[in-house]
């Protein structure tokens, strides 16, 4: 039974996990309400695995509260672990079963009731988009296949909170977006998600809310429109100059005549512009023309996630998920 006298799903309070001198996680708080995809986003080592693990209770924080569904975890045992369904970068399916099989024992774990097994599966098997497969052995699916078994795999047991650990890690562009809609169908089912990604797209087009973590601590928390606001209401300018010298010049013109405080990085210039009128970008042009310094490539867009992660931490994402990302969606338009 859903616990009506709360409307958080899960409550973390100043969570922390050390490992000997090393602290993972570093005081995280959370609230997560019911039907709500929750992201946490954040690069290699941030602490998302660390977290997720205390959630489920597979590894025992070393201080701080976890409350799901108004039930403390450490008071819970197996009653508050049946409510949770989980997948994670490294979910298996047993490849040596069939799909079929694989859904069926899933089901006799979780004890789903027997006369119910058999149209449970077929469901889980359609909402898979694995019907015609379902007496194939999962070892002979690809990437893409196993995820969405696996993703169907976690939701048998009609989790209240469906915890994904990195679901599109690994896959290609398309599956990737095929794994957002197959999760997207679960919200409108009425399951809460926690999720967590290194791919800011991956954030800003899923959640209904981001935690935006490094180095163990939550950076930033809110609707992606939100932790975009906090870069500006403007737009974001990248100027690549011939070269380092001139993307020098560039800056302290761009300084001098517009409302920015732009950065330099090599031969490129990023500028936050806290006004954007339309005139401004051939206003800049023509005064970097009038000093004779040569503009390679422009790129105007508004804030994005991974300019709310510079703002926030300093640096890019610093793992290459998005620069794959982004390589792999221009192949695709280029197609
Ligand atoms: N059992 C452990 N013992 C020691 N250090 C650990 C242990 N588990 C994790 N860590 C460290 O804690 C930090 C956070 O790891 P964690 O796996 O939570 O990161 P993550 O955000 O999930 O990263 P990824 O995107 O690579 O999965 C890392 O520096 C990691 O090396
Ligand atoms: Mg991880």
């Amino acid at each position: 039974m859903r616990n009506s006298m709360t409307e958080y799903v899960l409550q973390i309070k100043d969570l922390v996990k050390k490992f000997g001198d090393f602290t993972a996680v570093k005081g995280i708080s959370l609230e997560i309400k019911q039907g709500e995809i929750f992201g946490i986003l954040g690069p290699n080592g941030a602490g998302k695995t660390t977290t997720i693990n205390m959630v489920l209770g597979l590894l025992k924080p070393t201080s701080g509260r976890i409350v799901i569904n108004g039930m403390g975890i450490e008071s819970g045992g197996e009653k508050v672990k049946s409510k949770m369904g989980l997948m994670t970068q490294e979910t298996v399916v047993d490849g040596d079963l069939t799909a079929r099989e694989n859904l069926e024992i899933a089901s006799e774990l979780y004890h789903v009731p027997a006369d119910k097994i058999n149209e449970k599966v077929n469901l889980a098997l359609e909402e898979a988009e694995l019907s015609d497969f379902a007496d194939k052995k999962a070892g002979t699916f690809s990437g893409g296949m196993q995820r969405r078994l696996a993703l169907v795999k976690a939701m048998i047991q009609d989790p209240l909170l469906l915890i994904l650990d990195e679901p599109t890690t690994g896959l290609d562009i398309q599956n990737r977006v095929s794994m957002w809609n197959h999760i997207k169908d679960l919200v409108k089912m009425g399951v809460t998600i926690i999720l967590t990604t290194q791919y800011l797209e991956e954030a800003d087009a899923l959640c209904d809310r981001i935690a935006i973590i490094d180095h163990g601590v939550i950076r930033a928390i809110g609707t992606a429109s939100e932790l975009k606001k906090m870069v500006g209401q403007g737009r974001i300018m990248e100027i690549t100059m011939e070269n380092e010298l001139q993307a020098q010049k560039a800056a302290a013109i761009i300084k001098a005549h517009f409302k920015a405080n732009p950065t330099v990085r090599g031969d490129r210039v990023d500028a936050v512009m806290g006004k954007w009128d339309p005139k401004t970008l051939t206003e800049m042009l023509t005064a970097l023309d009038k000093k004779k310094l040569l503009v390679a490539s422009v790129n105007v867009h508004l804030p994005t996630l991974d300019d709310v992660f510079i703002k926030l931490t300093g640096s890019g994402m610093r793992d290459s998920a998005s620069a794959e990302y982004t390589s792999a969606r221009s192949n695709i338009m280029r197609r």
